[in-house]
């Protein structure tokens, strides 16, 4: 298992470029599947779970030619349906292959996905959108099998507005006879993104980004060529190694309107920034002020930043309360800020943190992707040196991330 190390105390200056965005990217190439031809992709972010989807596109008898963030797809020789039980295992996001492979072939296999690194992660609300699509779905010892004759356009009203429900109702109805609405769908960024790649396509769908998405099926979808759209998650992140170490940063590549919420609380904090069409500037003060947030579906406040803006507020001035309203487990983190010196104590889903003068170096752990994440910003900000472990969870999703900070001014170091 690798490690990083680094040495603290040195502010976040100059310019990053902002990557293609790991949960656009993540449904666009399962979507390759459903034109059953040739896709191009640019922008596409070279990270481990990008390469899972390769992984399985490839064993499903897909072709994947990578030329750096470029990526070509050929999907016309696809002759399984089913999703290898040990990559399923690995990502759990690879259910998204899901509402591809039976909305083209009419039958899917894989396996429940477990529990995760952040909460249980159930998929009931897939499987109900698939069923309200007429697609029986049968459950044999953790093995679950999708098949139908026909997939038929209907009403599916989500319990919860889920990200991965309403991209597997989208993928599942593109091809389907009649016309598909969802209610209660998922408003975030990444779906307005596969909208607009399944149009591209070919496909008839409108109203993604609104809570309310219309797929009029269609029968063929033709070859396409997509730049995906910059990663939300990875701004927010180098905005706040800026805040968290009085520095200053330009982003380069981003798309500020995605990240309204993260530049609020940015602002509310005490950071200066100036916003461009695909720029941002930010100036962090020498001290942050505390700031209350809780977590919301878009656009409210990202589940996957919340970590990170915890990690930002140990060293600001007074308590912040944190509520985390999306995954019930997603505060495993806190244990390693504690060992950096951080005052954070959780009650079932509220964080109180309470500011400290410093945090210090410790050997620490990343717990998941974002949670590793914010030990690397933790430990920038740290007096002393910080080894943190387990960094494949934080190479899952983050593009060059130590060549990235290293450009930053700060000394960081992979030790495998
Ligand atoms: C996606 C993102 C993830 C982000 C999350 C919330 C990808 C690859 N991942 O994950 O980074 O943190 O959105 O913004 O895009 N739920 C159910 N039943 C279901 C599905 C979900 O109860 O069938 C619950 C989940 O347990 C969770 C909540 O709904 O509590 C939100 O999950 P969801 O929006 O589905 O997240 P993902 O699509 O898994």
């Amino acid at each position: 298992m690798a490690k990083y190390i680094i040495k603290g105390g040195s502010k976040a200056q100059g310019e990053v470029t902002i990557s293609g965005s790991k949960n656009a990217a993540l449904p666009i190439i399962a979507a390759t599947i459903l034109n059953g031809g040739k896709t191009t992709l640019y922008n596409v972010p070279k990270i481990h779970d990008t390469e899972m989807m390769f992984e399985i596109l490839k064993k499903i008898g897909g072709k994947v030619t990578k030329k750096e963030n470029k990526v070509i797809i050929e999907t016309s020789k696809i002759n399984k349906y089913e999703i290898p039980d040990d990559l399923m295992r690995q990502m759990r996001s690879s259910v998204i292959f899901v509402g591809s492979i039976v909305g083209k072939y009419k039958k899917a296999k894989f396996s429940y996905p477990g529990g995760c690194d952040i909460g249980t992660r159930p998929i009931d609300l897939h499987l109900k959108a698939f069923e309200k699509l007429g697609i029986n779905i049968s459950k044999n010892y953790g093995n679950i099998s999708c098949s139908c004759d026909r997939i038929i356009g209907e009403n599916i009203d989500l319990e919860f507005p889920s990200v991965g429900a309403t991209e597997n109702a989208i993928l599942a109805s593109c091809l389907a006879e009649g016309k598909t609405t969802i209610t209660n769908a998922a408003r975030e960024p990444e779906i307005i993104d596969l909208q607009s790649f399944l149009n591209k396509m070919g496909a008839k769908i409108k109203g993604a980004g609104s809570n309310i998405i219309e797929i009029e099926g269609v029968k063929h979808l033709k070859d396409v060529s997509y730049n995906i759209m910059p990663d939300r998650i990875e701004a927010g992140t180098f905005l706040c190694m800026a805040a968290m170490t009085s520095g200053n940063i330009k982003l380069k590549k981003v798309n500020p309107s995605h990240i309204t919420p993260i530049i609020d609380k940015l602002e509310e904090a005490g950071c200066k920034m100036t916003i461009d069409k695909n720029e941002i500037d930010i100036i962090a003060p020498k001290k942050l002020k505390a700031v209350d947030i809780k977590t919301m579906p878009y656009p409210g406040f990202p589940t996957d930043m919340q970590s990170i803006f915890a990690t930002i507020l140990c060293t600001a001035k007074g308590t912040s309360i944190i509520v985390e309203n999306i995954f019930e487990n997603r505060y495993k983190y806190v244990q390693e800020l504690i060992r950096m010196g951080a005052k954070i104590k959780i009650e079932s889903r509220t964080a109180v943190i309470k500011g400290v003068k410093k945090l210090y170096g410790a050997n620490v752990k990343a717990t998941d992707l974002r949670g590793g994440a914010s030990m690397v910003l933790a430990a920038i900000a740290a007096k002393g040196t910080t080894t943190i472990e387990n960094i494949e969870y934080i190479l899952r999703g983050y593009e060059k991330f130590d060549k990235k900070i290293r450009d930053l001014g700060i000394d960081i170091k992979i030790e495998e």
